[in-house]
């Protein structure tokens, strides 16, 4: 009988549960012995694992989080966690591992997989941020909980006549920001793969929010990526009051923070993550490992650990470009780059 351990690592992702629920029916199903490890590769490390069976997951497939807990594991950036982290899966006579995270998590997953350790990665993470695979699970359900959260805000910005700033996650990676301009209408969108500069300018936010002003309508909604100033303290506020100098409006700012990685799964986020894991417990079934699964084109597929972890990401900038000809003048779809 084949025995594999899985684990859910870094930041949560709504769908997490879901992959662990279909891993536990999918490997059950095919006579498999399924573990879980408690918070990440913290867990793994320590050897924390709970054997894990249909009854014991009956309720998770539509819970928000990881009932099996996460964790950012420094220990398993050292050569003693690693070894640690081998140990276990040596101990437990594990046949393979599933990790499911973000590109941090992979990192792991590789480490384990260059020792001797099937692994194979499942994508959870609301960013959307590995190049190999268009969606990771996780970021629908993140996209609406952000839209809904814009169109709410953007009901008292009609009231008021203001400007709305909702700030968004996404340390590198602009698609929740992007996505959610495009899918409310925004009026303008910043993201951390353009408007990256320090210094705060904000000339052209300010000259798009005066002409909507002048010649449309007396509100506005803005979409600012946390990843636009990582390192700035108190972003969305000094945004909003630095535009407020700039335009002599009233600016509002909404941090939407940790709402976006609550809640349960959006039936995409549920299909995608049953999905990927069907397809890594069949893998780790047949003794594969060192693979990652993506979708790409609708299609479910696998791929080499390493080779994903090295696509470079590229920014979609037909999107961008869609989000700013949605929301303003020719004059001012020429200006790239915002100074903040
Ligand atoms: O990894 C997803 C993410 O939500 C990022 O968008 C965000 O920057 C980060 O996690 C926050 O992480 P933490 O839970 O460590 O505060």
């Amino acid at each position: 009988m084949k025995r594999i351990g899985i684990l859910t690592s870094g930041g949560d992702s709504p769908g997490m549960n879901a992959a662990v629920w279909a891993a536990v029916r999918v490997g059950r199903g095919a006579d498999m012995q399924i573990l879980g490890v408690v918070d990440g590769f913290k867990g793994l490390i320590e050897e924390q694992v709970i054997e894990l069976d249909s009854a014991q997951v009956e309720d998770v497939l539509d819970r928000g989080g990881t009932f099996l807990g996460t964790a950012r594991c420094a220990e398993m950036m050292t050569e003693e966690g690693r070894a640690k982290a081998v140990a276990t899966v040596r101990k437990l006579r594990l046949d393979g591992l599933i990790v499911v995270g973000g590109d941090g998590s992979y990192q792991g997953a590789r480490v384990l997989s260059d020792r001797g350790v099937p692994t194979v990665g499942l994508p959870g993470t609301i960013d959307n941020d590995l190049a190999y695979t268009d969606y990771t699970i996780g970021f629908d359900t993140a996209l609406n909980t952000v839209c809904d959260s814009v169109l709410k805000i953007r009901d008292t910005m009609r009231s008021h006549d203001r400007v709305g700033i909702i700030e968004v996650m996404g340390r590198h990676c602009g698609d929740i920001a992007l996505n959610a301009a495009v899918a409310c209408g925004a009026d303008y969108v910043l993201v951390p793969e353009l408007n990256y500069e320090e210094e705060f300018d904000l000339s052209n936010v300010a000259r798009r929010i005066e002409d909507i002003y002048a010649t449309q309508r007396t509100y506005a909604t803005i979409i600012l990526a946390e990843g636009v100033c990582y390192d700035m303290e108190h972003r969305a506020y000094e945004f909003c009051k630095r535009l407020a100098e700039k335009t002599g409006k009233s600016v509002r700012e909404t941090v939407l923070g940790y709402t976006q990685r609550g809640g349960s799964p959006s039936i995409y986020d549920r299909r995608l993550a049953i999905n990927m894991a069907d397809r890594a417990v069949r893998l780790l079934n047949q003794g594969i490992g060192n693979r990652v699964i993506g979708r790409r084109n609708g299609e479910i597929f696998d791929m080499d650990i390493t080779a994903a972890l090295n696509l470079p990401r590229v920014f979609n900038r037909p999107l961008y470009d869609l989000a700013n000809r949605l929301a303003g003048s020719a004059e001012e779809l020429k200006a790239e780059r915002t100074t903040f």
